[in-house]
């Protein structure tokens, strides 16, 4: 059997799609069986209905400020779906620690940097900024510490002379799409933290 994931997203849900897609082939590890949102009309929800997966949205509103009451009502979708592994899509909800020790070495999340640099927001800019020629992404397992835990997988991508900020969230986000996959489908079917070749080495510079 294959394990059953529950994808947690906020907005675009383009990792959600491609996680979506790669789970379609048949050899494929995993069977993404349910997209849990925060946003009742978040575009993502729509995507996985029409891929004939689960949608649910699962507001924190009526919670107030109890975020682990929000956790719960979530936690029990989940239960009743026999999720096995979460991964985190662009979720833009602070985790409480009900969840991330419920969920502990059961869940995933995708950052927009090489991890440990630029945890948090405005990942791009910041590397910009900070005048960095090496950029990208990491898939790590979830712990208490914001974008922090352990390293699945990273890919980089080169930053070029003159790139704009959406250029080079383009660039990344092209990586995320193959590396959030590819980093499920290991760690799913078992195998050791797996690292990606670097992007930036397999494309080399013009
Ligand atoms: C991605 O850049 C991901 O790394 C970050 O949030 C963004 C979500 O984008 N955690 P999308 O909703 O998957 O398109």
């Amino acid at each position: 059997m294959k394990p059953r994931v529950a994808i947690f997203c906020s907005g675009r849900g383009s990792n959600m799609e491609a996680l979506i897609k790669a789970a379609g082939s048949a050899n494929y590890p995993a069977e993404i069986a349910l997209v849990i949102s925060n946003k009742v009309d978040a575009p993502a929800l729509e995507f996985a209905r029409g891929h004939g997966v689960r949608a649910q949205a699962v507001e924190s509103k009526p919670f107030g400020r109890d975020r682990e009451a929000h956790e719960r009502a979530i936690d029990a979708v989940l239960a009743a779906e026999n999720i096995q592994i979460i991964c985190l899509a662009g979720y833009m909800r602070l985790l409480t620690p009900f969840l991330v020790e419920k969920w502990r070495d059961k869940m995933l999340n995708i950052h927009p940097s090489l991890l440990p640099a630029f945890p948090g927001l405005d990942t791009h800019a910041r590397a910009l900024a900070a005048g960095n020629r090496l950029h990208g992404c990491t898939v790590h397992l979830v712990t208490e510490i914001m974008d922090d835990g352990p390293i699945l997988a990273q890919a980089a991508v080169p930053v070029l002379p003159g790139d704009t900020e959406a250029e080079l969230a383009a660039r990344v986000l092209a990586q995320e799409h193959l590396i959030y996959p590819a980093a499920l489908a290991a760690f799913a079917s078992g195998r050791p933290v797996w690292a990606s070749a670097s992007a930036a080495l397999q494309n080399p510079l013009p």
